[in-house]
């Protein structure tokens, strides 16, 4: 059966466990002999983009290339797509020519659509609600720096009710780190969204925990928190996470820098922190907005070793979603 992958809990923490070490393995070898085998040879991704990109477009068009395959960049200007015809006979098309589809819009129910007409694997490259392969990214790059993600105490500041703090967030939960997101009243966390990550908890606390080959360690569940406060949820924290106050399709600019300023994350903010703490960004960033020059561009801050992960990660996202089994 095909696997889509349009939340972060549509994998299992397993399967997210495989994909880091396929995604370190790949990384050591493009470093070391600059190519790969050719795995994907004669896939296509198709990438149907209705928003702008850089990471994710170039790390899925050079990843694929460095494993062989080949990439269609499907722009909605040109194909038309959600206004020339029905987005379910798009979906059936596209699945019969290429063997994966991963998609950027501004409507979440719209990727649901294509997983469910599409005979192909379907990747969420970001939508309103959530950002699965930052997610991954961030998750790895995380394990990278601190070598374990169960009992780290990950905080979100800014934007709750953002695509990539709804990943972050689930992703968290999934490997027994804690979230603590600090936003204003009315921008928290999607309910949908706390509600799955709800039922997440229950499951990796309880039952699943003992299944885990991962060592556990006693008292370090995952948990989330969620605060209008930032120095709260920023104490003694492992990792620093903001966002762009003002997310692809938001229209309220001005209002938003205004209710967000408060939320910047700037040296002081950083002291809270632990000492060892890293600052991390899904970029593109704006400096002396979600964050200081001084922290961005400072000794804490991993931003472009999280950046290049895209490539890395997302590679062997792709050998998974199309070919099961790894390396
Ligand atoms: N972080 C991220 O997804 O970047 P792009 O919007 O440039 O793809
Ligand atoms: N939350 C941001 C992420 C950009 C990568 C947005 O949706 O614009």
């Amino acid at each position: 059966m095909k696997k889509d992958f349009l939340s972060i809990a549509d994998l299992s923490t397993k399967a997210i466990w495989e994909i880091f070490a396929v995604a370190k393995k790949l990384k050591k070898e493009l470093k070391a002999k600059g190519v790969h085998e050719p795995l994907l040879k004669g896939k296509s991704l198709a990438l149907i983009f209705e928003k702008q990109s850089l990471r994710t477009r170039i790390s899925f068009e050079i990843g694929m290339a460095q494993l062989g395959g080949n990439t269609v960049y499907l722009d909605p200007r040109d194909t038309g797509i959600g206004v020339r015809e029905e987005d379910k006979d798009v979906a059936k098309v596209i699945g019969s020519m290429a063997d994966i589809i991963a998609i950027r819009n501004h409507n979440h129910a719209l990727l649901v659509l294509y997983a469910k007409y599409a005979d192909i694997p379907v990747i969420n490259a970001l939508s309103d609600i959530e950002h699965p392969c930052q997610a991954l990214t961030d998750l790895f790059t995380i394990w990278e720096v601190k070598n374990k993600l169960q009992g780290l105490k990950i905080a979100y500041v800014g934007d709750g009710d953002n695509n990539v703090a709804h990943s972050l967030c689930i992703g968290s939960v999934m490997f027994g780190a804690t979230f603590a997101c600090a936003s204003p009243k009315g921008f928290w966390m999607n309910q949908g969204i706390v509600d799955k990550v709800k039922a997440l908890q229950r499951i990796f606390n309880n039952w699943q925990r003992p299944r885990q080959k991962v060592k556990w360690l006693k008292n370090e569940c995952s948990s989330i928190t969620e605060t209008i406060n930032p120095k709260e949820a920023v104490k003694n924290a492992d990792v620093v996470v903001t966002d762009t106050w003002v997310s692809m399709g938001d229209t309220d600019k001005e209002e938003r820098v205004k209710i967000f300023q408060e939320y910047q994350v700037n040296s002081a903010l950083m002291k809270l922190a632990k000492k060892d703490a890293i600052f991390m960004h899904c970029l593109p960033a704006y400096r002396g907005k979600e964050v200081t020059p001084e922290v961005i561009d400072g000794q804490q801050s991993v931003v472009f070793q999280e950046a290049e992960n895209r490539l890395h990660v997302q590679k062997a996202l792709l050998l998974f979603l199309l070919k099961g089994k790894l390396l």
